[in-house]
């Protein structure tokens, strides 16, 4: 059995509320800011995200990788890189879920050092408070998480499956199962 942790309701409701508190946020920025979406985790609340902005914006987007199964590597590949001009404008990196706080502490030092933003935002969807390897000062987040299950859903991926899946849940062992056999045979 799946064991739901957000919903589409809620999670829609958690886009809405940040959107409107990063809207008030912003309100006096002179540059347009950027959204910064980390693929490919964060595909989805990037978008629900972004689209309840109503303020001129820009996107882009990073892409890293640290995790491997349900492991973080605990070191960060910059598999494709931003390609705005970020300098003086507010940088908001969307993450779907910090988790040991690694790929979030490479983002805004490499971001800071590269482009020389004005300010830069963190939101992120979960935050899974208890894990944290380096620390990181998150401005908005979806949902705090005291635990720390692997989740699957809304752009997070197990192997790269699941992705697809419009909430956010626990897998069982057996589906764990399926999902490994499916990563490996198809
Ligand atoms: P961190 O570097 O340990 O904070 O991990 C951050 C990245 O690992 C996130 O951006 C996710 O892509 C991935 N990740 C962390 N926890 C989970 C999870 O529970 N499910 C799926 N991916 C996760
Ligand atoms: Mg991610």
């Amino acid at each position: 059995m799946r064991k739901i942790v957000f919903n589409e309701t809620e999670i829609q409701g958690a886009c809405e509320r940040i959107a409107n508190e990063l809207t008030k946020d912003l309100a006096n920025d002179e540059k347009i800011p950027v959204f910064l979406g980390v693929m490919k985790g964060a595909l989805n609340f990037f978008m629900d995200l972004t689209k309840r902005m109503e303020m001129p914006i820009y996107l882009d987007y990073i892409q890293i990788s640290s995790y491997e199964g349900t492991k973080s590597t605990g070191n960060v590949k910059l598999l494709h890189d931003l390609r705005f001009d970020c300098e003086g404008r507010t940088v908001i990196i969307v993450e779907d879920i910090v988790d040991t706080g690694v790929s979030m502490n490479y983002l805004t030092k490499y971001i800071q050092e590269k482009y020389n933003p004005k300010r830069i935002i963190v939101v992120t969807l979960f935050d899974k408070i208890n894990a944290r390897t380096v620390p990181i000062k998150i401005d908005y987040s979806g949902k705090v998480l005291a635990q720390n299950d692997f989740l699957i859903g809304y752009g997070l991926d197990y192997k790269e499956l699941h992705r697809n899946v419009p909430y956010v849940y626990i897998p069982d062992e057996d589906e764990y199962n399926e999902l490994t056999d499916l990563a490996n045979n198809s």
